[in-house]
């Protein structure tokens, strides 16, 4: 299955959207990197990326959420903490040598990340659209 961007994710802001567009396609790479069997340096790679990439992303969209005085910001940053707790995990799991561990990265992160924009990130938007700032 692809791990598909789909235009029902676009929130309309830039920035943002081509983040989570760069989630996804990172998503992609770890699966295709998967089926082809390789589990060594080229995944851990990607897994680093992804962690990498996921903090850029959750730093970007709070300073965002911020500059707008967003209400519900407290609770979008400590899902953004919590799924950060666990990519690390996942990571440092896969460097002790737990390969298996990686293999549900794609379907975790793609679980959340699609639940989490459709609920958390467009909360923001509803909110930035409602008075207009978009
Ligand atoms: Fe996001
Ligand atoms: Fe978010």
């Amino acid at each position: 299955m692809e791990v598909a961007w789909s235009s029902r994710y676009d929130t309309g802001i830039r920035v943002i959207d081509e983040q989570h567009q760069e989630l996804f396609g990172l998503l992609e790479q770890l699966r295709k990197v998967m089926r082809e069997g390789d589990s060594g340096p080229a995944l851990e790679r990607l897994l680093a990326e992804l962690v990498s990439c996921s903090e850029k992303h959750f730093a970007t969209e709070e300073a965002y959420m911020a500059r707008f005085s967003y209400p519900d910001l407290a609770q979008h940053v400590s899902e953004h903490a919590a799924m950060l707790t666990n990519l690390h995990e996942l990571l440092r799991k896969f460097r002790e040598n737990h390969q298996v561990m990686a293999l549900m990265v794609p379907t975790f992160m793609e679980g959340w990340l699609k639940h989490h924009i459709s609920d958390g990130d467009f909360g923001f938007v509803t909110f930035l659209k409602a008075r207009n700032l978009t």
